[in-house]
This record gives C-alpha cells, structure tokens and sequence, in this order.
C-alpha cells in the first residue's frame, strides 16, 4: 500500500483525542460524511482508491488502497477505532478477519451481509415475516420458466452479489431474454415483477445503545434503476401508513442489529409496502436531510457508529425535493453554476468533484418550501441546467 501524503498531514493534524473513523471507499457518500466529521470534530479518514476519488479530495485523513486487499484494509484500520462503510463491497471474508482481529466494524459483517447478498437479505427477511417480492433462486433457464409459470411474465433477474444503481437487474419479458441474461454467467436471483404504484425509501439510525431515529418517510423516483429525485415527505402517504413504514424501518434496524444508517427501499403497492432492498450507510434516498432536516444522515450515521445520542430527524421545513444530477451533455459542470445560483437563490447545489461521464451521478441539488410541486420544479430545473444546459428535462 502506498502512502497518500495526505495520510501523514492527517496524524500530524490530529490534535483531536476522541475516536477515529475510518471509511472504506471515498465516493460522494464518504465527501459528504467528511463534511459533517468537520462540524463534529472527529477525526476521519476514508480508503480511496486514488486521490481524485470524491471523498479524497476533500479529506486530509486519505488513505490510498484496495478495499479488496486483506493487508490494505488492515493497514487502514489499524489507524480506526470505527470503521465504516461507502458502499457494500468489501468482500464478506475479508470483512470477517477485521472483525476477528478485533476491529470496530459498524455495522457488523453479520448485519452488513444482508446488503451484500440479495437472496440472504430475502430469506431473512420473510424469516421476520417481512412483505417481499415473491423469488427464487435463478440456476438455469428452467428455475426462471418454472417461476413465470407460476406468476407470469415479466420477471425480474437479478445479481445476487455485486448490483447498484440498476446494474444487476434486468426485466425479461421472455424466456429468450432470460437466457441472455443467464449467459453473463452471474449468480442470478429472480423476482416477480412488481407493479408498484410509486417508490418510497425509510431511512433509520440504530445505535448500539439501542436507540433508534426514523426520518420522514419519502418517495423516490427511479429511472433506468437509477434515483433521479427523492420527495420528503412522500406526498400524500397517510399518516398511519408513514408510521408503520418507520416502525418497519426499525424493527428491521433492530432485528438485523444494524449499527449507523438503515435504508429500507419500498414498493408502495395496492396490498400495501413491499420491501425490495437494504442499504446499510447513507444514502441517496437521504440527501435531502443536510438542509431539509434538523440532523443530516451523514452526522446522524457518525453519532450512531460513534454510539453517541442519535439527532433530531425531525423535517425542518415543510417539504423538501432533491434532484440528482446525472452526467448529461454539459462537459463542465461548474459553467451551469452562475446562471443556476442566480436564478433561485435558495436552492442548494451539492458537486462532488467527479468527471463527467453519462449518467454518473455527479452531484444534488434540493429545495425546501412550502408547495411540493413547486420544490420539485425547482430542484429538477436546476439540476437539468448544470447537466445539459436545459432547464426543462
Ligand atoms: N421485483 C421488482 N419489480 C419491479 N421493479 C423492480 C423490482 N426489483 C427492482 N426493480 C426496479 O429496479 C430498481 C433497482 O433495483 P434494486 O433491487 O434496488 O437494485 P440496485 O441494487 O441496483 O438498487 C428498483 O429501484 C426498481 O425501480
Ligand atoms: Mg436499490
């Protein structure tokens, strides 16, 4: 492992006594969780895998390595009193012997493996009596025809292992298309499809005192598998369906002993919420909170590993709208930036160093108010114009 000069300003810097956090993985996740270790004064360190990674720009504790190194990871943590997570994809043996030498992971390998393996994070979840897609395993094509028999087609693929932001799951209408897919070779899963009325996300904190915080419950909105908008709260959701939704949040938090964030994806549906994934970090269905809320999940996710009292997650204006902003037509993010901040004055612009690529998520922008419909306008308006130069989508 090669040494980032950063790596030595960051001791050297330390002044602060109190626990370390260590990050694997330096996207925009760990930037914006940097960003509120600044506030709180903790001292942060994420593992990038190089120095332009979002996360390694901004944090002087940057350590450069491979998270999927046993001797990277350890050397990382060897610095950390906590170490936590960006993304799910450090391998679950290695995640094992960090616990076995007596390493602080939060959340816990035995927590964290139900984001890593959708078919476990199934069956444990019907094991609590959890609303799920119906699902099988996916060996070979007469696994996939055998479940459409049952329930029609579409069905939906998916990656056991290894799939975000849509890659890893794909709808076939057809045994034909279903073949294709098997040809990749992947552990595969299948689903029914579910015809979901719109999309809704629980995020919740669980400490390991056992104290638990929901955030609102909020609509996502969803293109090519990929978040493009999160609404908070999730318009016209009844109250007591919102409370049983958090409710849910937190059972699952406590029953999975989860440690730091929770989100739980939903399906809102005719016979109710169907849960479809679990993110165990901050996540996208939650940016919205660094202005639209009293705690941010990025200092709420530091409180909860930290074990220290969970924030308010209490909505601080009435509603609130976050747009990403995907890589589109514009090559240089920041020319849109003048026009955009001129144009409405209190929308908030998140970037988050990346190059432009298609569809990359590159950065957020959310807008509080009192009119939902007019807070969606505004955040998609401008995410739209930094994007492509064009304000209407
Ligand atoms: N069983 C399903 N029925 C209908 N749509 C689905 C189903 N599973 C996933 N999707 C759609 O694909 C998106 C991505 O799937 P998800 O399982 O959340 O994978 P990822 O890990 O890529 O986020 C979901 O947000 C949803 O829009
Ligand atoms: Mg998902």
């Amino acid at each position: 492992m090669t040494d980032h000069p950063h790596t030595r300003l960051g001791r050297t810097v330390g002044a602060n006594s109190g626990p370390v956090v260590g990050m694997v993985g330096a996207g925009q996740l760990a930037r914006m969780t940097a960003a509120a270790a600044v506030t709180l004064g903790i001292d942060f360190r994420v593992l990038a895998a190089g120095a332009r990674e979002s996360a390694a720009q901004v944090c002087a504790g940057t350590v450069i390595g491979d998270y999927r190194s046993a001797a990277d990871l350890k050397a990382f943590a060897a610095d950390c009193d906590v170490l936590t997570f960006d993304h799910e994809h450090v391998p679950g043996p290695l995640l094992a012997e960090l616990e076995g030498a007596g390493h602080v992971l939060r959340p816990a390998p035995s927590a964290l493996r139900f984001t890593q393996d959708k078919l476990a994070m199934r069956e444990r979840l019907t094991t609590l009596g959890v609303h799920c897609p119906r699902y099988a395993i996916a060996a070979d094509l007469a696994d996939v025809t055998g479940f459409a028999a049952i329930g029609g087609w579409p069905v939906v693929l998916k990656a056991i292992y290894g799939g975000y932001d849509g890659r890893g799951v794909w709808v076939c209408a057809s045994p034909a298309e279903a073949a294709e897919v098997l040809a990749h070779g992947l552990d595969l899963m299948v689903e029914e499809h579910v015809p979901f009325e719109r999309e809704l996300a629980i995020l919740v904190a669980r400490a390991p005192s056992g104290q638990g915080a929901a955030y609102p419950v909020v609509q996502t909105v969803q293109q090519d598998g990929i978040c493009r908008e999160v609404l908070a709260p999730a318009p016209g959701l009844a109250p007591g369906t919102a409370a049983a939704a958090q409710r849910l949040g937190l059972a699952i938090a406590r029953d999975l002993g989860v440690t730091g964030l929770l989100a739980v994806e939903l399906f809102d549906t005719p016979d109710g919420l169907i849960v479809n994934e679990l993110a165990m970090r901050p996540h996208n269905c939650g940016h919205w909170t660094i202005e639209g809320s009293v705690t941010s999940q990025f200092e709420q996710h530091l409180r909860a590993i930290l074990d220290l009292p969970l924030g308010s997650p209490v909505q601080a204006r009435r509603h609130a709208a976050m747009a990403n902003l995907l890589g589109g037509e514009n090559p240089d993010l920041r020319s849109g930036l003048p026009h955009v901040l001129a144009a409405d004055p209190a929308v908030k612009v998140h970037l988050y160093g990346k190059q432009v690529r298609p569809g990359r998520k590159l950065g957020h922008v959310t807008a509080l108010g009192h009119d939902p419909a007019v807070v969606r306008k505004r955040a998609m308006r401008a995410a739209s114009y930094l994007a492509d130069g064009v304000e209407d989508p």
